[in-house]
């Protein structure tokens, strides 16, 4: 699928992107990759481990919907993943949060309607589902921008998704970085913000298979969602430090118990296939009699019943304290 062709990575920098681009490279011959963010440190950094001649560093900031435009022309596929997606920083600066997540991701896709971009890709989180923060708020609206550009496609080829997925273990400023500090700094205990947390859990890996895949799969439109597992908090705590305490310090600001990627409200427009869920779109656009019941891989899903939600709190599975040692350690290789 990505034999010959032309890549944009925004946010290529990132986690996300340097393990796409080293998946991209592994598995396909793609014709160039393009690698979209602000940092020129960062994207220096990168050119001394991924500097084949095919790959070329654009700086470019998403704000700036004229840059988006000149970086996306031949651009054959796009993934978005440039975000600001710290939930503190998002409440201590909305507009920023505003800004790059939601202006940005009305650039991205101004720049591919321009450019007749085949297909994009935006990658969303499980704080988009019903959100209680802004960084959440932000991303449920670039999800809806990016499911709603499909109607704006008139006979153009371009056609537009979002993969949604939960917390991606190890990844910059998440959970596990922020233990392992306190563990090698010699805490005395581990901070638990409540007994009963739970997360969904994904490796960096598991993620970018899920999005690649869901190039072949969209039609345009779709909320995909993969089926993880969950992990209790306290459970990850006593795997990555068996011996310290935990003290129970409080959910923080704009946290939830439980994440939820598929909301009851959306049940009716749910469809669950084998290893993911879609959530398919509340309008119609270019295609009326789309099903989304089977996706352009030729697979077929089913109706979640009414008032179905896929939380991390009531998620068919959890990882034992074994397990979430196991996983961890691929998910870290
Ligand atoms: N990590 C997770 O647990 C997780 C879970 C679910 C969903 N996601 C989503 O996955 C995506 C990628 O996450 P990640 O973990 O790879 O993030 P990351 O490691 O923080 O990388 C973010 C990337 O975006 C770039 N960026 C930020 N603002 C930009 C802007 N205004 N214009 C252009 N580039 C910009 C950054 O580079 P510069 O700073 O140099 O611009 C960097 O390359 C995000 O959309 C995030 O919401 C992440």
């Amino acid at each position: 699928m990505f034999d010959d062709k032309t890549i944009l990575i925004t946010g290529g920098t990132g986690s996300f992107g340097k393990k796409y681009i080293q998946t991209l490279l592994e598995r396909f011959n793609p014709r160039k990759i393009i690698v979209f963010s602000r940092d020129e440190l960062k994207q220096f950094e990168m050119q001394q481990t991924f500097n084949q001649p095919n790959i070329r560093y654009f700086i470019g900031d998403v704000r700036d919907r004229e840059r988006m435009i000149q970086a996306t022309r031949g651009v054959d596929y796009i993934i978005h993943g440039a975000a600001l997606k710290q939930v503190p920083a998002a409440e201590y600066n909305p507009v920023e949060c505003i800004k790059t997540n939601i202006d940005g991701a009305q650039n991205v896709i101004h720049a591919a309607l321009v450019n007749d971009v085949d297909k994009v890709i935006a990658l969303s989180t499980d704080k988009a589902a019903s959100p209680i923060n802004l960084y959440g708020a932000t991303k449920l609206a670039s999800d809806k921008l990016f499911v709603a550009a499909n109607n704006m496609v008139g006979d153009r080829r371009t056609r537009f998704a979002a993969v949604r997925y939960g917390n991606v273990v190890g990844s910059r400023g998440s959970v596990i970085p922020f233990f392992e500090k306190l563990i090698a700094d010699g805490a005395e205990a581990l901070p638990i913000t409540d007994a009963d947390m739970t997360r969904f859990w994904i490796s960096l890996q598991d993620g970018v298979d899920f999005v690649l895949k869901n190039f072949t799969r969209m039609h345009g439109g779709e909320i995909f969602i993969p089926k993880i597992p969950s992990v209790r908090v306290p459970d990850l705590a006593t795997a990555m430090a068996p011996n310290l305490k935990q003290d129970i310090v409080g959910i923080r600001p704009g946290e939830k118990l439980h994440e939820v990627m598929c909301p009851a409200d959306d049940s009716h427009l749910t469809v669950e296939f084998s290893d993911h869920y879609v959530i398919t779109p509340s309008i119609r656009f270019y295609d009326h009699d789309m099903d989304y019941k089977e996706n352009a891989l030729g697979e077929t899903g089913t109706p979640v019943p009414r008032g179905f939600e896929y939380s991390s709190g009531s998620n068919e599975r959890f990882l034992s304290v074994d397990e979430i040692n196991d996983f961890n350690a691929k998910a870290m290789l």
